[in-house]
């Protein structure tokens, strides 16, 4: 398939008329790709089924893995769900254009293929400008998984969409690096209790504090966001967000998360890496070196990739701490990359 770039002019626009291009692909049916505040996202018609398989087949996602509903503005969340509560118009209003997704009863005329075969629907409005404009222009409202090939590393570069899906969809769209660089929080309002689904840069504080009354993890989350020595088979539940249960984010690279004291952790890199480099393994590091939790958030699923590119062995990165939320939401990402090898140094 032939798949259109769009890129950025001088200004860090996109032509207008790349937009309306780009759109009216959307409203017949076709896939493109655009940059969203957290991971570029690849767009198709929510309602159009045939749309929305296509989707699930250039990706190669598992057809029971729901895919999250994009939307410009808020009347548009009319045409998806019959629940607009207090609490959802309060968090829409607080968060929105934001990375918080919320999970919401589906109505009727959202086709099943979309949600993955669940009753509810997930929804969300993308702090990004490109996004915002493609998604109003087109008149849609937009199913956006990750632009990536399901199992990689989530795209957060222009590049990575490129690398994962050219000639496979029929545009992309070439923005801005991804300021957050990992997926939104997704937040289940089904039930009486919201519940995190997928921990994300909107914190349950954040969100405890908005609603008035405290919102938790989902119990899943945290047996896959923390490393339970006690209970080394605590990531197999049955988790209630499907996407959840999928390796994800995996590198070509085997990956092993070091925990432990901080000068533990440093010296034990640097002597794994020692002695798997005198027996030829190739050797990357994933470090802080002083960047904050969000800036390493930002830069951890480019950094998979950049590695990967290098043709490294082994990843070896220190375990970050889970009782800060975003700490908590990276290690989630984290430990599947690793496939939950944990070393305890
Ligand atoms: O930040 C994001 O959310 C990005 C950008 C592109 O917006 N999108 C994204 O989509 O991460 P995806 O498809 O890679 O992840 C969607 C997640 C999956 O874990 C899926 O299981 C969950 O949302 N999800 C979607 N619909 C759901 C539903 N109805 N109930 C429970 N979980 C749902
Ligand atoms: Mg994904």
């Amino acid at each position: 398939m032939d798949t259109k770039i769009f890129e950025l002019n001088d200004n860090n626009e996109l032509a207008g008329g790349e937009i309306r291009e780009a759109a009216e692909i959307l409203k017949n049916g076709g896939l493109v790709a655009f940059p969203t505040e957290t991971v570029y996202g690849l767009g198709a018609d929510a309602l159009n089924p045939l749309a929305v398989e296509k989707l699930f087949v250039a990706k190669g996602r598992p057809s029971d893995n729901p895919l999250i509903v994009h939307i410009a503005d808020i009347q548009s969340l009319d045409l998806l769900t019959p629940a607009i509560t207090p609490d959802v118009k309060l968090l829409a209003d607080k968060f929105w254009p934001g990375p918080l997704t919320l999970v919401l009863p589906k109505k009727a005329q959202v086709p099943h293929i979309t949600t993955g075969g669940l009753c509810t629907v997930a929804v969300r409005m993308p702090d990004n400008a490109i996004a915002l404009s493609l998604i109003k222009e087109s008149g849609c409202v937009i199913a956006a998984p990750s632009a990536n090939i399901s199992g990689h590393p989530s795209p957060t570069r222009g590049k990575h969409v490129i690398d994962d899906l050219f000639g496979r969809v029929d545009a992309i769209i070439i923005g801005e690096d991804c300021k957050v660089g990992i997926e939104s929080t997704v937040l289940d309002m089904t039930d009486d209790n919201p519940v995190i689904l997928r921990p994300g840069i909107i914190t349950p504080e954040q969100l405890s504090r908005a609603l008035g009354r405290t919102v938790a993890f989902d119990p899943a989350v945290l047996a896959q966001s923390k490393h339970d020595y006690d209970q080394p088979e605590s990531a197999d539940f049955a988790p209630r967000s499907p996407g959840m249960k999928y390796t994800h984010y995996a590198p070509k690279a085997d990956m092993i998360i070091l925990e432990g004291a901080p000068e533990n952790v440093a010296r034990e890199m640097q002597r794994i890496k020692t002695e798997q480099e005198q027996s030829g393994s190739r050797v990357g590091l994933i470090r802080l070196d002083g960047k904050s939790y969000e800036e390493a958030a930002r830069d951890f699923f480019a950094k998979l990739r950049q590695l990967d590119g290098e043709g490294v062995d082994l990843i070896l990165a220190g375990a970050l701490s889970s009782s800060d939320p975003v700490g908590l939401a990276l290690m989630n990402r984290m430990l599947k990359a690793a496939g939950y090898r944990v070393l305890h140094v």
